[in-house]
C-alpha cells in the first residue's frame, strides 16, 4: 500500500504531468513540475540563500519532474544535476528540460565525493525513512562549506489525522539534531513564503485538469488523490507546517577543518 501510494504520486503523475504540459506547452512545465510546493517565493529564497549563481553545480536530490532544478538553471544561470530514484520521474524531467538526471536513490549517489557546489532536496526528506543516511549522502558529496537548501514539512502536534502513506514528518528538535549529527549547520530556517502569482498557480491547474480528465478513472490516480488530501488536512488543522532551510555542510566528523594559515 504505502508503495504503491508513493509509485502512484511520484511516478505515474509525473509521466502524466509531461504527457499533459506537452499538449498545453511549455510554458506550463515548470510550475507543473515543482511538486515539493515550492512557489516562485520560496524557490528565490532557497536560490539567494545559497547564493547560487552562473555555473554554480547544484545537486537536486529527489528532484522529482524536475521543475526546482530547471527554474533555477533559467534564472540563475546553475549547472543542475538531477537524481531522483522513480523511472518515470526521471524521464518526465529529461523530457520536459533536457536536464542530466541520474535514477539512483538519495542515500546512496553514484556521484563523485565534493563534487557538488550546492544542494537542494524539496520535500524529499518527508517522504524517506532514513533521513539520516540521506543526509550524509549529500554531505560526502557537497564541497566543504558549501549550502544545502531543504523543504521540508514539520510535524507540530498534536497528532489527529494520519500522515499520507510513506510520510514520516519530523519535529524541529528532531530536524535540528538531524542536521548536526549529519555535520550541516543551519543558518537561517522560515515558513514558507505563502502565494504564487495567479499566473503560476493557473498554469499548474491546469496541467493538473488535463491530467484528472485523462486518469480519473486510474487506481493510481486515486491513490495520488489521497495523499494530496491528506497532505491538506494535516496543514488545515495545523498538525504541520512546511519549512525552508539553509544549511551549510561542516567538515567531516574527526576530520579537523583546515587551518587558516599553515603551521611552520
Ligand atoms: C514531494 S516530491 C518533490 C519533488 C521535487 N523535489 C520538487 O520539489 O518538485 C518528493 C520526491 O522525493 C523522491 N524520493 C523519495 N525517496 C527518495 C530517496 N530515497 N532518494 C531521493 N529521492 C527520493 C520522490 O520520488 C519524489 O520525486
Amino acid at each position: 500500500m504505502t508503495a504503491s501510494a508513493m509509485v502512484a504520486e511520484f511516478d505515474d503523475v509525473a509521466g502524466w504531468t509531461a504527457d499533459a504540459v506537452e499538449q498545453l506547452g511549455e510554458r506550463h512545465a515548470i510550475p507543473a513540475a515543482c511538486r515539493g510546493s515550492a512557489n516562485p517565493a520560496a524557490l528565490v529564497w532557497l536560490a539567494e540563500a545559497c547564493e547560487l549563481s552562473a555555473g554554480t553545480r547544484l545537486l537536486d536530490v529527489g528532484a522529482g519532474t524536475g521543475g526546482p532544478a530547471a527554474w533555477a538553471a533559467k534564472r540563475f544561470g546553475v549547472r543542475p544535476i538531477l537524481l531522483e530514484p522513480m523511472p518515470a520521474a526521471c524521464r518526465a524531467a529529461a523530457r520536459l528540460f533536457g536536464l542530466p538526471v541520474i535514477q539512483a536513490s538519495g542515500d546512496r549517489m553514484p556521484l563523485r565525493t565534493e563534487s557538488a557546489d550546492a544542494a537542494w532536496c524539496l520535500g524529499v526528506l518527508d517522504t524517506v525513512q532514513d533521513k539520516a543516511a540521506l543526509l550524509r549522502e549529500i554531505h560526502r558529496v557537497l564541497m566543504p562549506g558549501s549550502p544545502l537548501g531543504l523543504l521540508v514539512v514539520v510535524a507540530r502536534g498534536p497528532w489527529v489525522f494520519p500522515a499520507p502513506d510513506g510520510n514520516v514528518f519530523p519535529t524541529q528538535r528532531e530536524l535540528v539534531e538531524l542536521l548536526a549529527g549529519t555535520g550541516f549547520e543551519l543558518v537561517e530556517q522560515i515558513d514558507r513564503p505563502d502565494g504564487a502569482p495567479l499566473s503560476w498557480s493557473q498554469r499548474a491547474e491546469q496541467v493538473a485538469a488535463v491530467v484528472a480528465d485523462r486518469h480519473r478513472h486510474d487506481r493510481a490516480f486515486a491513490l495520488a488523490v489521497r495523499q494530496g488530501e491528506s497532505l491538506t488536512r494535516l496543514f488545515a488543522s495545523g498538525q504541520v507546517s512546511m519549512q525552508l532551510i539553509h544549511a551549510v555542510k561542516r567538515p567531516a566528523h574527526g576530520r579537523p577543518s583546515k587551518p587558516f594559515l599553515e603551521e611552520r
